[in-house]
């Protein structure tokens, strides 16, 4: 598809109903059961009435996919609470949906450039989030825009989430050293483990199957 026909536009109440209509065109499936829980329309709405902003993809007028940050003390389950150094300035990233026709076109990665656009502009330098291990699209993007895993536990009541965080400008790490190593995705005790021990997760290779992990540059913050 032509990119030059997308259009990205903040989103506001009155798209309540296209905006339910992409969340409910997920398909339904026991991976996105556990890799994912769909906000509620209350919480949309509350969302869309002051809590945070969402930000929309359109091609004409068709709302193909949708993300929002949150202020997290006004969010459901505030994830700076789980930080304790340098945890001002910042925003959350509370959820991210593309219409399961419009996917494969990194249309995620596109609306989070706009909400880091607006969330800096706003003041706010740094992103908290939660992915599952296995939602690899989500945990990729969540790379590309600099995030890194620093935690892995139960979110949510019994969730099981890393814990992603980044400063909004802060350039990746590309050189290698003797403090970065892999591990394959199966390994989640072993991942826990390094993430104790002050690693954290940057990237993935999905050729081999493992998680990227170095030891945490002074810019991250610490939980
Ligand atoms: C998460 C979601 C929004 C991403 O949609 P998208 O922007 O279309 O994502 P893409 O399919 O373009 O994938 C993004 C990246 O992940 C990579 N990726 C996708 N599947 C992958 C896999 N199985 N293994 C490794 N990498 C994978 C893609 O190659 C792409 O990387 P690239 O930009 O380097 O090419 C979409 O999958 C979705 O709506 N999922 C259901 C809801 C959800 O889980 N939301 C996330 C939690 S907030």
């Amino acid at each position: 598809m032509n990119t030059y026909n997308l259009c990205f536009k903040q989103l506001n109440i009155q798209q309540i109903d296209a905006i339910v209509q992409c969340r409910d065109s997920l398909i339904e499936s026991s991976f996105l059961r556990e890799t994912f829980v769909k906000p509620d329309t209350d919480y949309l709405e509350y969302i869309l009435l002051g809590a945070g902003i969402m930000i929309g993809v359109f091609y004409d007028n068709t709302l193909l996919g949708f993300a929002s940050y949150v202020t997290p003390s006004k969010a459901k389950t505030d994830l700076t609470k789980f930080i304790t150094k340098n945890k001002n300035n910042i925003i959350q990233f509370e959820h991210g949906i593309i219409a399961p026709k419009w996917q494969g076109n990194g249309y995620l990665y596109m609306l989070l450039q706009h909400l880091n656009k607006y969330s800096l502009e706003q003041n706010y330098n740094a992103i908290i989030s939660t992915v599952h291990p296995s939602n690899f699209p989500s945990l990729k993007t969540a790379f590309k825009i600099h995030q890194s895993a620093i935690n892995l536990e139960f979110y949510y009541g019994n969730e099981l989430r890393f814990l992603m965080y980044g400063n909004i400008l802060h350039d990746k790490i590309t050189t290698q050293s003797p403090d970065y190593l892999s591990l394959p995705y199966a390994d989640l005790k072993g991942i826990s483990d390094f993430l104790n021990k002050g690693y954290e997760i940057y990237d993935i290779n999905p050729k081999m199957r493992t998680y990227l992990l170095r030891r945490y540059n002074e810019n991250t913050c610490k939980l």
